[in-house]
């Protein structure tokens, strides 16, 4: 069984995390969930309490961002790869420069120096340079960054289709097998009638 670390803080687009969630609680991964306090608020904000419930619900184990004894702060504790979503310009900053004043921001760190796949999905518009020259950094220490961004060339006909759609691309980074939503050249995608 697959073991993902995920980390939500407190950017934007919740449902992201909350779609990412639910499709690995499907796909039976064993999810490790650290939830920064002001994505806390932020859920309850975008999805209601309901939605900060069903997050709870489709992880493994709930750590509390303060808990700096947690398996996931650790490099002996062995896992899959983590994904930070959404991810604030504040997270972004933090692991960027290696700062871990949060158990979020140490499991990150820990992917850095066991060069463990990282996936950060950054949420800000617009990006200052600062953001930029963090976000570069991600990328020079081998994190993907992966923007929320809406893929239309599918022609999706709802939010959640694109939402699915760019979680599916993150479990394809990650190595999660799945065969969840139609790739580029199945069932005539790249036919002229699509
Ligand atoms: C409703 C709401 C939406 C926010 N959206 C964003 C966002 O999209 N991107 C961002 O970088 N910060 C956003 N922020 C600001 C962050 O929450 C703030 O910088 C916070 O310190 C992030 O902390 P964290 O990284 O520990 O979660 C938002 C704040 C609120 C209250």
């Amino acid at each position: 069984m697959k073991r993902i670390v995920v980390g939500i803080t407190g950017a934007s687009s919740i449902l992201y995390a909350q779609r990412c969630l639910y499709f690995l609680h499907m796909l039976n991964i064993e999810v490790h969930l650290v939830i920064s306090r002001t994505a806390e608020q932020v859920i309850q904000y975008e999805l209601g309490r309901q939605g900060l419930e069903e997050i709870y619900q489709y992880a493994y184990t709930v750590y509390s961002p303060e808990d700096g004894f947690a398996p996931i702060a650790s490099g002996s504790f062995l896992h899959d790869g983590m994904i930070v979503i959404p991810c604030s310009m504040n997270t972004v900053a933090h692991i960027a420069h290696g700062i871990t004043s949060s158990l979020l921001h140490r499991a990150a760190d820990v992917c850095c120096k066991e060069q463990r796949p990282l996936v950060v999905v950054p949420r800000e518009s617009p990006l200052s340079t600062i953001h930029l020259r963090n976000l570069l950094l991600l990328s020079e220490q081998g994190i993907c960054i992966m923007p929320p961004t809406v893929a239309l060339y599918n022609k999706p006909e709802t939010l959640i289709e694109c939402v699915d759609t760019f979680i599916f691309r993150i479990f394809d980074i990650l190595h999660i097998p799945h065969t969840l939503g139609v790739r580029w050249g199945e069932r005539g995608t790249n036919t002229e009638e699509n």
